[in-house]
């Protein structure tokens, strides 16, 4: 269970919070002395998030931590607890998800290779073992995507889990992914708007055309 020897309800005014490099929840308010001691829970509480899903997926190290979030300067994390109001039972984080956007070197689905800026980036996610598949994945994804006003198809995904890939299937949809050289899974319809714009500036070619043809 992720619970703390601390008390985590000012952390969490409501069941998900944002974090940032500042390392306080996007709801603090306070003096100097209260961020300091937020700024410890919430390490405190991403380091051990971010180990629990290291575990999860296998890995050798986090790929989570408080440092590093402090280090960076496009990522955040997002945090779902579950504040038990005046239940026996200990309040608890529940979920992890941190995101980010990237610049990278992408095909598309001719083989060609893209470079494509701001990226927007899956870097690390992670439900409680206790309380997977019960929708609080797919809850705590959705307030990232309209946080952000991500689309998940435009979404780029660092080494997803057999979970998450089925995670994403049965939500979203996403299913057919486009081969890549590195470890970013992408789907079917990431290059989508490149080629619509294409076809909006081929159409308004051949609009100008046509009325250059009709009147001149
Ligand atoms: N086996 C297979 N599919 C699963 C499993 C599982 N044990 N758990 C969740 N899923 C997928 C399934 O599609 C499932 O639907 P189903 O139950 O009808 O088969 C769907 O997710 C359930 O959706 P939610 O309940 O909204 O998702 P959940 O709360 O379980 O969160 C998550 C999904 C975050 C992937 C969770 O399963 C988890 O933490 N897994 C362990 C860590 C992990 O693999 N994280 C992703 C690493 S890769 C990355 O972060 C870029």
């Amino acid at each position: 269970m992720a619970t703390f020897e601390f008390d985590i309800r000012h952390l969490f005014p409501q069941p998900i919070v944002k974090v940032t490099s500042t390392l306080l929840p996007h709801t603090f308010h306070g003096q100097q002395q209260q961020a300091l001691e937020a700024t410890a829970k919430i390490s405190a509480i991403i380091d051990r998030l971010g180990e629990l899903s290291a575990n999860a997926q296998k890995l050798n190290k986090p790929i989570t931590t408080a440092q590093k979030l402090r280090q960076s300067d496009n990522q955040v994390v997002y945090l779902m607890a579950d504040v038990a109001k005046g239940s026996e039972r200990g309040d608890e984080v529940v979920g992890l998800l941190k995101i980010g956007t990237k610049d990278l070197y992408l095909f598309d689905e001719l083989g060609q290779a893209r470079k494509v800026d701001n990226v927007p980036c899956i870097l690390d996610f992670y439900i409680h073992d206790s309380r997977q598949r019960m929708g609080l994945g797919k809850k705590l994804f959705e307030t990232m995507l309209n946080e952000e006003k991500w689309n998940p198809v435009k979404c780029s995904v660092d080494r997803p889990s057999e979970k998450l890939l089925g995670f994403l299937k049965k939500h979203y949809g996403l299913e057919r992914a486009i081969p890549q050289a590195n470890h970013f899974v992408l789907y079917d319809g990431f290059f989508e708007h490149e080629k619509s714009s294409e076809k909006v500036t081929e159409l308004t070619r051949s609009r100008r055309m046509l009325m250059t043809n009709r009147y001149f």
